[in-house]
């Protein structure tokens, strides 16, 4: 079946077309409108702004996913937009545009949690996504993750420790009691000065000064919170604190390349060591066969080559799946997959018909 995928939670405008069965799900086109460049100059990303070019946007990204997937409406079996969670004045206009598509087009449609949707990125199962993994470091990569699996999800809104048994089945068994991951590199990138958005920024220059020198000459170090605790939450916002009186202690450190080096480095590293330490707790617990990376700071290549090394020592029988970078960040093509499971689960697909009516955006909406 085809099916259209629309996705406005945040600061992208989305919309990608996929055919799946069975065997093979296969992105026919992912088309993806940044708003980055607009809210760089905020610091953020501001809903209304935000709302306006998704307004702006949202046909034009439509129109060329099916151009680009060679496909028109007649072909289309089904809408999937995200519903939540994310920025009400963002998510109105991706579900109000699938509404209307949904009422003129006669097509059934449904609603997908954004999380969710990172989540199932990892199920597409296209030859493209195979190929590009397969240059990294990773082990055991394996493109029909076998349950039960353990979901490491990491976005700039969430972080969270997730058990599925089963397909569209969420058992949540940590999450932060503060700050997202992604929202805490953003958080020290704006400390440091490095621009939004902060995660590939911090990420690069720890990436290209990873020599331990720079590091010792500063003595930066860091908290890894919570890492010691028997639960599976986690804390951030006492690392980016950390960072923030580290700094405030001698401001001219700001205008040294190498302490900014040394301190995303060490920013980084602390990360990566909690949220690894979590999930291999949590793997060495629940048992579970494979291990998933989803949400947008799965686009960072030490998080992924990390964990999968850790996996390897530690839980070694535990396969390990990580999405395709292409689809790490906000898209629509996740959003399109996991419409794809949930119609194959839904008992009752004359209901989905008459969802053009009923849908509704919830800001907080729960998986
Ligand atoms: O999933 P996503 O695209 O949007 C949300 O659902 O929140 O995630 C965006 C977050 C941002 O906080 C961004 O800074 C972070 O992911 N991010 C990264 C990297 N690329 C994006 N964080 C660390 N390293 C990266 N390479
Ligand atoms: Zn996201």
């Amino acid at each position: 079946m085809i099916i259209l995928g629309i996705e406005t939670s945040c600061d992208e405008t989305a919309a990608s077309l996929i055919e799946a069965d069975d065997k093979n799900i296969i992105v026919l086109s992912n088309i993806v409108s940044s708003q980055i460049a607009l809210h760089s100059k905020w610091g953020g990303v501001v809903p209304n702004l935000a709302a306006r070019e998704h307004l702006k946007n949202i046909l034009p990204v439509i129109e060329t996913a099916l151009e680009k997937a060679e496909k028109n409406s007649a072909d289309i079996d089904l809408i999937a937009v995200t519903n939540g969670p994310g920025l009400i004045p963002a998510l109105l206009i991706g579900t109000t545009t699938a509404k209307a598509l949904a009422y003129f087009w006669k097509k059934p449609l449904i609603g997908i949690h954004h999380i969710e949707g990172h989540i199932y990125a990892n199920f597409i199962r296209d030859e493209i996504s195979a190929i590009s993994n397969s240059q990294f470091l990773i082990p055991k990569q394996n493109p029909n993750p076998k349950f039960p699996i353990l979901c490491l999800v990491v976005s700039g809104g969430h972080t969270q420790l997730i058990l599925m048994r089963e397909h569209l089945d969420y058992e949540i068994i940590g999450e932060t009691l503060d700050d997202a991951v992604g929202e805490a590199f953003d958080k020290v990138a704006r400390i440091l000065g490095l621009g939004y958005p902060g995660g590939p920024a911090v990420a690069k220059i720890a990436d290209e000064f990873s020599s331990a020198t720079i590091a010792d000459e500063f003595k930066i170090t860091l908290p890894r919170p919570m890492i010691k605790s028997a639960n599976f939450d986690f804390s951030f916002s006492g690392i980016k604190t950390a960072v923030l009186y580290a700094v405030k202690k001698n401001q001219e450190n700001l205008k040294n390349k190498n302490y900014i080096s040394a301190m995303c480095q060490e920013f980084q590293t602390a990360v990566i060591d909690v949220l690894i330490h979590k999930a291999i707790n949590a793997a060495k617990k629940y048992q579970p066969k494979t291990i998933l990376l989803a949400g947008g700071v799965s686009a960072n290549q030490k998080l992924r080559e990390q964990l999968g090394l850790a996996i390897e020592k530690n839980v070694p029988n535990t396969n390990y799946k990580i999405p395709d970078i292409k689809y790490s960040l906000d898209n629509s093509a996740m959003i399109a997959v996991a419409g794809y499971f949930r119609w194959k689960k839904n008992k009752n697909k004359k209901e989905l018909e008459k969802n053009w009516q009923s849908l509704e955006a919830d800001a907080s909406l729960k998986l």
